[in-house]
């Protein structure tokens, strides 16, 4: 079953003689369960794909379908995570009020929201600090509580743009495979942003490389190596070297 399709889809930014194509005919469709790796150097309009399939901006020309739906507005089956995870919680809110956000105006009220906001802060092991604020908190631990709030809208479809771009190596390698697990546990479609080519193919069902001025697809692959991964036995799989050594060509330009 297709999660997302995204057909001919243009993007145009500005307005007569100051129009800039940003994506040019992007066509691609995500199954549902898959995880879609999208990788691209900086400023080829990943994070303008993310925001279009997200409902956060209308394509120029073209359509995204999310079940047989148009997309054309926000919606609560599809939760972002960004990279800033500074920016993307609320400084004078205590983590598990953050946590709660998504869930505010719904249907469960009082007591039980903060309850809720702690479940999920237990998935991410974060329980302890429910009543810290989030500057008391490390990056990782930030963008942990990130991910725990999006999954409070239990999304059908996970759109992460270079959600680890700023954390350290283990940290980096620890939140991929929580992801990873988090996403086949919930069986969610999953369209993660890296220009890290490695995370994109230890991550992915399949990786998708855009190419700049315009972002376009200029290469899809299939990542045929076993789930779950492992940080090092998949790292070192001749498959994933393979990929690897194919992929890093086409992003040097070769
Ligand atoms: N709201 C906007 N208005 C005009 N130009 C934009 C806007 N958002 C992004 N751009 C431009 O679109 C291009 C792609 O940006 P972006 O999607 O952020 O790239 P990436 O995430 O791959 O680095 C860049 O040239 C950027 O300057
Ligand atoms: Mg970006």
């Amino acid at each position: 079953m297709t999660a997302i399709d995204i057909r001919d889809v243009s993007l145009e930014y500005g307005e007569g003689s100051g129009a800039r194509l940003i994506l040019s005919d992007i066509s691609l469709t995500v199954r549902s369960g898959e995880f879609l790796s999208v990788i691209g150097p900086s400023g080829c309009g990943k994070t303008t794909l993310l925001r279009l399939i997200a409902g956060l901006v209308t394509p120029t020309r073209g359509a995204i379908l999310c079940g047989d739906r148009k997309v054309d507005r926000p919606s609560r089956d599809r939760a972002i995570v960004f990279q800033d995870y500074g920016r993307a919680l609320l400084p004078w809110r205590k983590i598990w009020s953050n946590v709660a956000l998504p869930l505010e105006g719904g249907n469960i009220q009082g007591a039980a929201l903060r309850e809720r906001a702690i479940e999920l802060l237990k998935v991410m092991r974060l329980e302890a600090v429910a009543d810290h604020y989030p500057d008391q908190l490390s990056g990782g631990m930030q963008q942990r509580v990130q991910i725990a709030r999006s999954l409070a809208q239990e999304p059908k479809i996970w759109l992460m743009d270079e959600p680890f771009g700023a954390l350290d190596a283990i940290t980096r390698q620890q939140l991929q495979d929580e992801v990873a697990r988090l996403a086949a546990e919930r069986n969610m479609t999953v369209v993660f942003i890296t220009h890290d080519l490695e995370e994109a193919i230890y991550l992915g069902d399949r990786v998708v490389v855009l190419g700049a001025h315009p972002g376009r697809v200029v290469e899809e692959i299939s990542v045929d190596l076993p789930k779950p991964r492992d940080q090092l036995t998949t790292r070192e799989d001749p498959r994933f070297l393979a990929h690897r050594h194919h992929l890093f060509g086409l992003l040097q330009g070769h």
